[in-house]
């Protein structure tokens, strides 16, 4: 495998309406990014993904793009932005912008002129079908419920593609146009000292062009248009021309947001002539998903599926390329509440988690507040923004779920978790704003915030800090990084255990994830306690005893 300049970095996603406000109007801004640089930098993050800022309705929060080439008033100015890309670079941070190209906003001109006059120019920008009969053209079911189909206004039986809203049509690359509009974009954004893009649901950019019926799947009689990803074969094709032409020649790191992508073609993806740099390591964090829907996800993340999946992925990956690892992300719940049972929240369970996390091989990818221990806030159903949640809402409802159930499980899977605001202190809105925020602050920011743990050594900011640069020393950089992957006590119940080796060390990270006491038994000889989330390790001869969520790293000199 080629040696990258990001193998060995850590990363960190923003999502900037919540992450800090500096005008008082309740959404935070790219000024409010620059203010924390220093923030982030005292982290020891390198990388920094920022989810949307470009200028759009928000429908989707940003995910429905109006105009590529500029920034959202919400959040500043083209300045702004500038100098956030040149402020972050000084302080070794390099940063990445969100790249939504499977669709834009139904506000964006092409998509305005394609309304206009379907069999037009910009008609083929998008994907419009003539229906049968007034009737969709296919039974595909969007991302976010109904049909993907929405009829083109003025006519009954033209219909436009939508795999999310619809207000986020698909765009159509099979047009070369549309493809060198993406391409010539992509390479002005870069051209202003970007380091890459995060590649937003890019599995869905090649559809199925016999535009077939799916067998159905639900009692609306339509399928999840996901399914197509699995059928059609040439998406390569417009991947590698986008490596091509945007990120080879910038070395720019390009992150997919690539799921259900098959085993045997992984190394097309992340192989070292693959598609992207990287992809998310989604499997282990999704072990949850037991089914398409909320009402079919577990609560929390069963232990055994989470280790088994995580095993697996890590052998896998090691013989091809390079992923990024996360706990959570601002499509799905916190990571300190979907992997740790409510009764057992504290700072060991988390601080475990993390350095689960942190040593396993691949790039580590923090998500805002992740560092300082948030957690799920508690909802009332009006609080809901997320167009997800209020979707999932009303299929547990339909499916005979009582209404208070149905509350309770979006409760614990909506993407809004990840998305209030940052807590930044104990003050008035966590310190996140001096106004009204965007969405409800949890209510634990008296306790969990930036300020308060800055001051004390125990907390799990400090932790993290130690942990970020415990993987980034000198001494352990090499091995965590490249070291290879190897399971551990892979059968003990509550066990989450691996080791880390190269040819002049051998780490192994030892962790009970649960709140009785455990014990393994040492096979190696470990000299020397490296890393750890409690004061004391015991051990009795071969024996390491091991407290509640107690997480240890030992090391033997090779
Ligand atoms: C991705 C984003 C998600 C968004 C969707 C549509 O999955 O992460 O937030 O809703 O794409 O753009
Ligand atoms: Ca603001």
């Amino acid at each position: 495998m080629k040696k990258q300049w990001w193998h060995d970095k850590i990363a960190y996603q923003i999502y900037p309406k919540s992450f800090y406000d500096t005008n008082g109007d309740g959404i935070g801004d790219i000024k409010g990014i620059i203010k924390k640089l220093p923030y982030l930098q005292k982290l020891g993050i390198d990388i920094l993904w920022i989810s949307p800022m470009f200028r759009s309705p928000m429908v989707d929060n940003g995910y429905d793009i109006s105009d590529y080439y500029a920034i959202d008033p919400m959040f500043g100015t083209m300045e702004d932005m500038d100098q956030l890309i040149v402020q972050a670079k000084e302080r070794g941070i390099s940063i990445l912008m969100d790249l939504v190209v499977n669709h834009c906003s139904s506000e964006h001109p092409w998509f305005r002129e394609a309304m206009k006059d379907p069999d037009g120019p910009y008609g083929s920008y998008f994907y419009i079908k003539d229906g049968k009969n007034g009737k969709a053209p296919t039974n595909w079911r969007s991302y976010f419920g109904g049909s993907v189909w929405e009829k083109v206004p003025g006519y009954d039986n033209k219909f436009y593609l939508h795999s999310f809203a619809k207000e986020q049509p698909d765009l159509n690359w099979e047009n070369k146009e549309v493809r060198e509009k993406i391409y010539e974009m992509i390479c002005w954004w870069m051209e202003k000292g970007l380091g890459g893009f995060r590649i937003d649901a890019i599995m869905n950019i090649k559809k199925d062009l016999t535009w077939s019926d799916l067998p159905a799947d639900g009692p609306d009689g339509l399928a999840d248009v996901y399914k197509i990803t699995g059928k059609v074969t040439g998406i390569g094709d417009f991947l590698m021309e986008m490596k091509h032409r945007c990120f080879d020649p910038y070395d720019g790191l390009a992150i997919g947001e690539a799921m259900f992508v098959k085993e045997d073609i992984l190394k097309n993806f992340i192989g070292d002539d693959g598609y992207f740099s990287t992809i998310f390591a989604f499997e282990p964090c999704h072990a949850y998903r037991k089914g398409k829907n909320y009402k079919e996800y577990l609560w929390p993340q069963p232990f055994d599926d989470w280790r088994k999946e995580t095993f697996h992925n890590q052998k896998l990956i090691e013989s091809t390329g390079f992923e990024a690892n996360i706990i959570e992300n601002h499509d799905q719940p916190r990571g300190a509440s979907l992997f740790i049972p409510e009764e057992d929240y504290g700072f060991y369970s988390v601080s475990a988690l993390a350095m689960i996390m942190i040593c396993q091989r691949g790039l580590p990818f923090l998500y805002q507040g992740q560092e300082i221990g948030m957690s799920n806030r508690k909802w009332k159903l009006d609080e809901f923004n997320d167009l997800e949640t209020l979707n999932q809402y009303e299929i547990a409802v339909k499916s005979g779920i009582s209404e208070e159930n149905a509350l309770s499980i979006v409760g614990h899977h909506s993407r809004d978790n990840a998305r209030t605001p940052m807590q930044w202190s104990h003050e008035m809105n966590a310190g996140f704003s001096d106004g009204t925020p965007w969405m409800p602050v949890n209510e634990n920011y008296r306790t969990v915030n930036v300020e308060d743990e800055e001051k004390e050594y125990g907390s799990i900011l400090n932790f993290y800090r130690r942990l970020i640069a415990f993987r980034k020393s000198e001494e352990y950089r090499e091995v965590l990084t490249y070291g290879k992957f190897h399971p551990i006590y892979e059968t003990q119940d509550h066990i989450f255990a691996y080791e880390r080796i190269n040819e002049k060390k051998r780490l192994a990270l030892i962790c009970n994830f649960s709140c009785q006491p455990s014990e393994v038994e040492l096979k190696e000889n470990y000299e020397n306690v490296v890393f750890v989330n409690y004061e004391q390790t015991t051990m009795q001869g071969k024996k390491l005893i091991l407290k509640p969520y107690e997480a240890v790293v030992l090391e033997e000199s090779l």
